[in-house]
């Protein structure tokens, strides 16, 4: 075992008005108690009014996504240096919603990544293969192509400052959460081919686990030697649900 700090970061995606988002905000805010990193993903559009409800709270904000641009003529795009304004500090790149329904390559994902960690900011990197993947025996395949595109681009420094997050797509909202050994392996399996390049880079690598995790099974996944915490879709939208996952990770 490492001294690998816990996270648990909820994905809000696209979800709630202002005010429901600041009253999850306020209410994770007043239960967590600063065990483990908890990391909040708002829409865009919420960023600002839940920055100010947090600020002084010790909980964290985080971006959906972002562009691979800094700036200049694509409409639409929210760079990762305007994230910063709102006191940011993560960005998750190459959701699984991200790569399937927006069609973004692993690529354009890994260049997000990039543009996340130029602007000082921590690119949490998502990973994970569909259940036809599974079914034929390619899940190392395709998480090692997923990785391999960030070592591409950026080599091996590109992890030092990332957090991985596996999260098989035929987990996500489904209720059918990978088994505890399941997404152990997994986890063993990205942080072996990281540390092959570089052992101390791996020891200290946060892979969080994602998928259908609810409070009544994060206590298993959290307790596996390489899953440091989890990414939370549809439990994180509940705060006492939320909070009950951020403590069974502590
Ligand atoms: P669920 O927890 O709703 O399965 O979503 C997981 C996820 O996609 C987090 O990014």
């Amino acid at each position: 075992m490492t001294s690998r700090r816990r996270m648990v970061a909820g994905n809000w995606k696209l979800n709630g008005n202002r005010e429901a988002s600041v009253a999850l905000a306020n209410s994770v805010a007043k239960g967590h108690n600063g065990e483990v990193d908890v990391l909040i993903c708002p829409g865009f559009a919420h960023l600002a009014d839940v920055s100010s409800a947090i600020k002084g709270s010790g909980l964290l904000l985080g971006a959906q996504n972002c562009s691979a641009f800094e700036s200049g003529a694509y409409t639409g795009e929210v760079a990762p240096g305007m994230l910063v304004e709102f006191a940011c500090t993560h960005v998750i790149v190459g959701h699984s919603e991200r790569r399937q329904l927006f069609a973004e390559s692993s690529e354009l994902v890994a260049s997000k990544a990039i543009a996340v960690q130029k602007a000082g900011l921590c690119p949490i990197l998502c990973v994970g293969e569909t259940l036809e993947e599974r079914e034929s025996d390619q899940v190392e395949a395709i998480i090692g192509a997923q990785l391999d595109a960030l070592l591409d681009v950026g080599g091996i420094e590109a992890f030092h400052n990332a957090v991985v997050a596996y999260e098989p797509v035929w987990a996500i909202g489904t209720g059918k959460t990978a088994s505890p050994e399941q997404a152990q392996d997994v986890h063993a399996m990205i942080r072996a081919k990281i540390g092959k390049l570089d052992s101390a880079c791996s020891d200290k690598l946060r892979i969080l686990y994602g998928g259908s995790v609810k409070p009544d099974n994060a206590a298993t996944l959290f307790s596996q030697t390489d899953i440091d915490g989890g990414l939370i879709g549809g439990a994180s939208l509940k705060a006492d649900d939320f909070l009950a996952i951020c403590h069974a990770t502590a």
